[in-house]
């Protein structure tokens, strides 16, 4: 017999005793103490970012001297600390140019290239064509990794997997040194989401 599902599994009420705002915060937490993605120091961009429990833990392992910039079509919490900062918009409509321009402008000099990508973004689900939109945004990600990371940078972008995932996987495989799907402990076992962790920015030729 199906059983119910739980929303307020371990990780909802962990999240809350810990003080993140969401329990997506232990999967960013997992897949970065596994894969070693983000360093003190590195200016990051989250994709996705509401309501903010990415920027927190991202925050939390850049440190001081790093910078995080979101970007989500809603609002997220406010006061996260001085080196964060979430913009407003829709990631389609969005300049690139403008996501590098903020991170400077919280960091100061001149805009330079991102060191990590994070996409946490998803389609609010209708339960059909989700992993369509879902593969639509992971796309538009790749499209402007170019322009907005370094090279040796590094990529985490949820999918939800469907027909559209092993393409995604290989265009990213393209991309990278390295690009390989990871589902966290945190990921609920009947989400369809997946993480395309991608290591290493090819440089261009
Ligand atoms: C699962 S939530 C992100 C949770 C977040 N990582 C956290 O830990 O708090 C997915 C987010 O993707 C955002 N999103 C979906 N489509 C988007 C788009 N086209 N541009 C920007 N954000 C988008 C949604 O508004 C939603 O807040």
């Amino acid at each position: 017999m199906p059983q119910p599902r739980r929303l307020h599994d371990r990780y909802f009420r962990q999240a809350k005793a810990e003080g993140y705002l969401a329990r997506s915060a232990y999967k960013l937490a997992e897949i970065d103490d596994r894969k070693k993605l983000l360093r003190p120091g590195d200016r990051v961009l989250d994709l996705g970012c509401a309501p903010g429990s990415w920027l927190q833990v991202a925050a939390e392992r850049v440190g001081p001297a790093g910078v995080v910039v979101g970007l989500d079509l809603k609002e997220s919490a406010a006061g996260l600390g001085a080196r964060v900062l979430a913009l407003q918009g829709d990631v389609f409509e969005t300049d690139p140019a403008d996501l590098a321009r903020a991170a400077a402008s919280v960091a100061g000099g001149e805009p330079r290239a991102f060191d990590v990508i994070l996409s946490d973004m998803a389609p609010n689900t209708s339960g059909h064509g989700d992993d369509l939109v879902s593969a639509r945004l992971c796309r538009r990600v790749l499209e402007i990794v170019p322009e907005l990371l370094r090279p040796g940078g590094h990529l985490v972008v949820k999918i939800f997997e469907g027909a559209e995932y092993p393409g995604v996987l290989g265009e990213a495989g393209a991309m990278f040194g390295e690009a390989r799907g990871f589902k966290p402990k945190a990921s609920r076992e009947v989400s369809r989401e997946m993480y395309i962790v991608a290591k290493g920015l090819r440089a261009a030729r």
